[in-house]
């Protein structure tokens, strides 16, 4: 099925994968290069899977968890399909975040440094709670089929906006935990002497908010959504009968008295039935 500015889409698309693996490629090359490397040693070593995870975790796996429904090459793919890709990428952006928080916490331990005593801390434990929220709530809600097809429809919009207010606050989290570590870390020369690193690891903050900034680009274009089953199946079998199998009112229903109306109306008008499918 075509998608509108199909063109736009692509560019958009290969610049968010671009920017997030360059991120990733830049919080190796710090924990590596300028740091002590990674291991699971309770020392520095551990500290360091803690960014790492998190950007490659948290960030870019979570980012693109959200925009999968958008990539026009799954249309033909179910919708069931497309949930558990969904879900099970949210699932493991969210078992790094884990192991992510695990490492810092036992590094602290291991080094009498106290936990959780900074803003960072706080709303980064808190986003990481919330967002297990999110992942039980949407698999009851998405993915459990007795869940009623009204609560999936109502529930939609609440799910995209605290799944898009998530989504940054873990950006904006991030950002503070890599001031932290370069004022923690820094000494002679220090943060306010910009040395390399301190270049370095800014520009990593600044291809985060990109990164971050693209995502929520693309997963607030309306003519970039994922089309309704009803518009999809409709499309596939070329004709606008009738399938009891789907829910909602039946396309014929909709365009009823409106012979004339196009594809990309009745897309508009099913829309509005979002998340019943
Ligand atoms: C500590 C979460 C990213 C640097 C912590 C702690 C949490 C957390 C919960 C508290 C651990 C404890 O008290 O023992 C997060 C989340 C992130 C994130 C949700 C999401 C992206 C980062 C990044 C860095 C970083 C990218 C960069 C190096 C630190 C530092 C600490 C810390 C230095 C120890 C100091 C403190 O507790 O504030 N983080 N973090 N964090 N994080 Fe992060
Ligand atoms: C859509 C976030 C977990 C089902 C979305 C969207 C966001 C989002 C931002 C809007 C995407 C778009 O408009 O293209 C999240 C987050 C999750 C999570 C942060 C985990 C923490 C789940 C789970 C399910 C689920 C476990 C269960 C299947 C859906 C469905 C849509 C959706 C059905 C609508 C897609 C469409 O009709 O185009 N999610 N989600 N989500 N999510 Fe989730």
């Amino acid at each position: 099925m075509a998608m509108e500015n199909f063109r736009q889409f692509l560019v958009a698309l290969s610049a968010t994968v671009l920017f997030g693996v360059v991120s990733i490629i830049f919080v190796l090359v710090w924990v590596l290069q300028y740091r002590e490397g990674l291991a699971w040693d309770g020392a520095a070593g551990e500290f360091n899977w803690h960014p790492l995870l998190m950007v490659a975790g948290f960030i870019f796996i979570q980012g693109i968890a959200i925009i999968v429904y958008r990539l026009p090459f799954t249309w033909q793919c179910s919708k069931l399909l497309m949930k558990f890709i969904h879900a099970g990428l949210h699932l493991v952006s969210f078992i790094l975040a884990v192991i992510s928080v695990v490492a810092v916490f036992d590094f602290h331990n291991g080094a009498k440094i106290p936990n959780m005593y900074s803003l960072h801390s706080w709303l980064g434990l808190t986003a990481v709670a919330l967002y297990c929220l999110q992942l039980v709530l949407g698999v009851g809600i998405y993915l459990i089929p007795i869940t009623p097809v009204y609560w999936r429809a109502a529930f939609m919009p609440l799910h995209i906006y605290s799944g898009l207010f998530l989504f940054t606050s873990v950006v904006a989290v991030a950002l503070m935990g890599i001031t932290e570590k370069l004022i923690f870390g820094l000494n002679n020369p220090k943060y306010k002497d910009l040395p390399p690193e301190a270049i370095f690891v800014n520009v990593l903050g600044l291809l985060l908010v990109i990164f971050g900034a693209l995502i929520l680009w693309i997963a607030t274009r309306p003519s970039w959504k994922r089309p309704s089953e009803q518009v999809l199946h409709t499309l596939h079998t070329d004709g606008g009968g009738e399938d009891n199998t789907k829910v909602g009112p039946s396309l014929s229903q909709l365009t009823e008295g409106a012979d004339s109306e196009t594809t990309g109306d009745v897309r508009k008008r099913l829309n509005k039935l979002d998340g019943a499918d």
